[in-house]
């Protein structure tokens, strides 16, 4: 793999592959020694035009536990434009010989500008592009739910007829969209529910169904619910009345998380609005995956760093 950009472009085969590697370094977190070596001598840089608390940490962990040395770049706040910063950036870590670039931008397709442009000859992860693609977010998800559901013996496995829901403000979420192309070649089924207005204009060609009454959703008994955050800070009209209206009727409240499944898991990428889109008790329940997910975001981006890295990046 050369670079990870997008889960659109991934074949099952590809991503069952990844998501074993990520079994496999699952492992090593158990160990007493959380370190492999296998990426001494290679430089990973974490370029970060946004905000992000777990993706990054996430990402230095993962670098870190497999040996790399890490440099975190925290563009935020830059004023130069952005095509000219980007590529500024771009030359001065390839010179600096970063050997792959975690690049979280808030513009759709930087992290493909950065690996079309030849500045920088490195592998590029996209840990988030605008509303764009989130694709190591997507797999971490993929992990969670293959490893509740098949537990004890997920290696090899996709996601076959898991029905997937996934609630709230897709209109705005990378994660929504990595999301429904990655489950959607594992197997899965994926249905949006949301308010019209939080959905985008033109869903043709999305493999997924869509629906507007969370309660019907809920009570057709989905074996995953996945809310996702209101992203207020995309937001620049107003998408609901207020946010009362959006918890009643599209928040996954104690009431409605009473009605799923003892089985279903709930999931959430964080950060949460906890009593918006997401009660405490459901948060926090057994049901609720929120921390595996940060846990499992470590192996999973082990994995893609292992699959970008551990070749030999002079012959691709
Ligand atoms: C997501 C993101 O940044 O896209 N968060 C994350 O990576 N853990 C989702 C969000 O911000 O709501």
């Amino acid at each position: 793999m050369r670079h990870l950009l997008s889960t659109k472009d991934m074949s099952r085969d590809d991503a069952i592959t990844l998501l074993d590697i990520a079994e496999d370094m699952a492992d090593v977190a158990d160990r007493e020694v959380k370190k492999l070596p296998t990426l001494r001598g290679k430089t990973v840089v974490n370029l970060f035009f946004e905000d992000s608390t777990r993706t990054r940490i996430s990402f230095e962990a993962a670098a870190k536990r497999l040996s790399a040395d890490v440099i975190n770049f925290s563009a935020k706040g830059s004023s130069v434009s952005k095509g000219e910063s980007l590529k500024d950036t771009a030359q001065t870590l390839a010179a600096m010989g970063a050997d792959a670039v975690v690049i979280r931008h808030p513009a759709s397709g930087a992290p493909h500008v950065l690996a079309e442009s030849g500045w920088i000859d490195a592998g590029i992860i996209n840990a988030g592009d605008g509303m764009h693609e989130h694709p190591t977010q997507a797999l971490l998800d993929a992990f969670t739910i293959r490893r509740r559901l098949h537990q004890g013996g997920a290696r090899g496995k996709g996601l076959d007829g898991v029905t997937v829901t996934i609630v709230g403000d897709i209109l705005h979420s990378r994660v929504a969209r990595s999301n429904v192309w990655l489950l959607t070649t594992l197997g899965a089924h994926v249905t949006f529910v949301a308010p019209p207005t939080l959905l985008p204009m033109d869903l043709t060609g999305w493999p997924a169904e869509v629906g507007f009454d969370l309660d019907a959703a809920i009570d057709s008994g989905p074996d995953v619910v996945m809310m996702l955050r209101i992203q207020l800070e995309r937001m620049n009209a107003a998408f609901f009345p207020n946010s009362r209206e959006y918890s009643r009727r599209w928040g996954l409240d104690d009431e409605r998380f009473a009605r799923l499944a003892p089985t279903s898991i709930v999931m959430h990428p964080g950060p949460m609005n906890r009593g918006l889109e997401i009660s405490s008790a459901a948060a926090d329940s057994a049901g609720s995956t929120v921390r595996e997910q940060v846990a499992n975001g470590v192996s999973v981006r082990m994995a893609a760093l292992y699959l970008l890295l551990s070749g030999d990046r002079e012959d691709s």
